[in-house]
């Protein structure tokens, strides 16, 4: 397993451009099972969960299977299930897997597909205990009038997928609102589908019964990563001389930039001026740290989201007064925080949804493991601003979401190697 050696007080300086989001790319791979053949895609993260996707489409392309053991690494696998059971009328598939952040429960789109004419069989568990499920439609799915339970992104990604190759006119509602949704019926749209309201809270789609669609559209480039960009904003806060952030996607993180504007953070964002056509964030962390301590609450887009709640903790640390953290998502989310009270924070943990971060604490350098993606990160955070030379372990998880984070780390002056 990969490890990073960081050592701690450095202040970074120069520029960091955002890689192409994953949380975007993941579902427009998956929605490639609906074409006749591969559409082109641009400016696709070069991370571990994209590689792994890429092999699981091609499983499914060549097999008709969604393969088990890959399946299982990543959640957005669940999002080849609808459009493998649309095309080939079935679909066994693991519980998905990803980030331990919770349950992850999938009721949702079990209950989605079922509401299409989609049977739906337990087909028990592998010798690793993993839950298999499998789904039939021999006579195809047919388009229903569906209401989410609850707010769910890959929940909405995947029932619109599926939607397209559906018989008649699918209804979502209580849709989820988060920028991939309409990424990805612009995608679908640019090529053959015909869908409305995405990132609205209700998006219709006119089914096309198993007509595949024709990749005709030209290429799709794919947006910058919203949830990187506001990760790096968070770094810049916390340990920059001058840092400018490249291809930052302001507009997508406007929850985020006033949580720094409370916390004491300024910043300054240079609007787009083509060919370059995202703003850039330029910001320092404050001379003598002021940060003010600030309450989150995490919420569905436009809210400020979960993804960006462990940058934020580290933050906060740092933040003179008690911050408190209100992790509505997911019920998995705080578990990080322990390692940060290693390193020196002052963390109380009240529940499995909230927390109060004392500050400001001086960490201190620590021999940690990267929990997920996002508290993965956040250690690495937390590790650049402590006194000494940690090492964080489990590095896939990190690489799942942050393209070659070292190199690009390095560049900004962190002292960080990959070992
Ligand atoms: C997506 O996960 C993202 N992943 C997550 O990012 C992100 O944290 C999450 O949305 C929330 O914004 C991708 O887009 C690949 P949900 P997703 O379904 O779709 C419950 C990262 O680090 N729920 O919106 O799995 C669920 O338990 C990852 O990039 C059900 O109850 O999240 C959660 O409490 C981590 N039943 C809530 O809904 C279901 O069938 C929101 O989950 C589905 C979800």
């Amino acid at each position: 397993m990969a490890t990073f050696l960081i050592k701690g007080g450095r202040l970074l300086e120069g520029e960091i451009e955002v890689r192409g989001s994953k949380n975007a790319a993941l579902p427009l791979l998956a929605a490639s099972l609906l074409f006749d053949k591969n559409p082109e895609i641009k400016n696709v993260p070069q991370i571990e969960d994209i590689f792994r996707m890429k092999e699981l489409v091609l499983g499914v392309k060549e097999s008709e299977k969604i393969d088990t053991e890959i399946a299982k690494k990543i959640r957005a696998s669940i999002l080849l299930v609808g459009p493998t059971l649309a095309r080939f009328g079935r679909a066994v598939f693991p519980h998905p897997g990803g980030c331990v952040i919770g349950a992850r429960p999938i009721d949702v789109f079990l209950s989605g597909w079922q509401a299409m004419g989609a049977e739906y069989a337990y087909s028990g568990k592998t010798a690793h205990g993993t839950d298999i499920h499998s789904l039939k439609a021999p006579n195809g799915l047919s388009g229903c009038d569906f209401t989410f339970r609850a707010l769910s992104v890959t929940g909405t990604e995947g029932l619109m997928m599926t939607a397209v190759l559906a018989k008649g006119k699918t209804i979502l509602r209580n849709a989820a609102l988060e920028p991939e949704v309409a990424r990805l019926a612009e995608f679908l749209n640019k090529n053959g589908a015909k869908i409305s309201g995405a990132g609205t809270t209700t998006v219709i789609i006119e089914g096309r019964g198993v007509e595949l669609l024709r990749a005709g559209g030209g290429a799709f480039c794919i947006p910058p990563d919203r949830i990187e960009a506001g990760t790096l904003a968070i770094l810049g806060a916390l340990a920059a001389k001058k840092l400018v952030i490249r291809n930052f996607p302001g507009e997508e993180l406007v929850a985020l930039l006033a949580v720094l504007k409370d916390v004491g953070v300024e910043y300054e964002i240079t609007p787009p001026n083509p060919p370059v056509f995202f703003p850039s964030l330029a910001l320092e962390r404050p001379r003598s740290w002021i940060g003010r301590a600030v309450n989150i609450k995490t919420k569905e887009y436009p809210g400020f989201p979960t993804d960006l709640q462990a940058p934020f903790a580290v933050l906060a640390t740092q933040a003179s007064g008690a911050s408190m953290i209100h992790e509505t998502i997911f019920e998995g989310r705080l578990n990080y925080m322990e390692d940060l009270n290693k390193m020196g924070a002052r963390i109380i943990l009240c529940d499995p949804h909230r927390a109060i971060v004392n500050g400001p604490t001086v960490l201190h350098a620590r021999t940690l493991e990267s929990p997920d993606i996002r508290a993965g990160l956040a250690l690495i955070m937390a590790a650049l601003i402590a006194e000494g030379e940690s090492q964080i372990g489990n590095i896939y998880q990190v690489d799942r979401g942050y393209e070659k984070i070292d190199e690009r780390l390095r560049a900004i002056g962190a002292d960080i190697k990959r070992i």
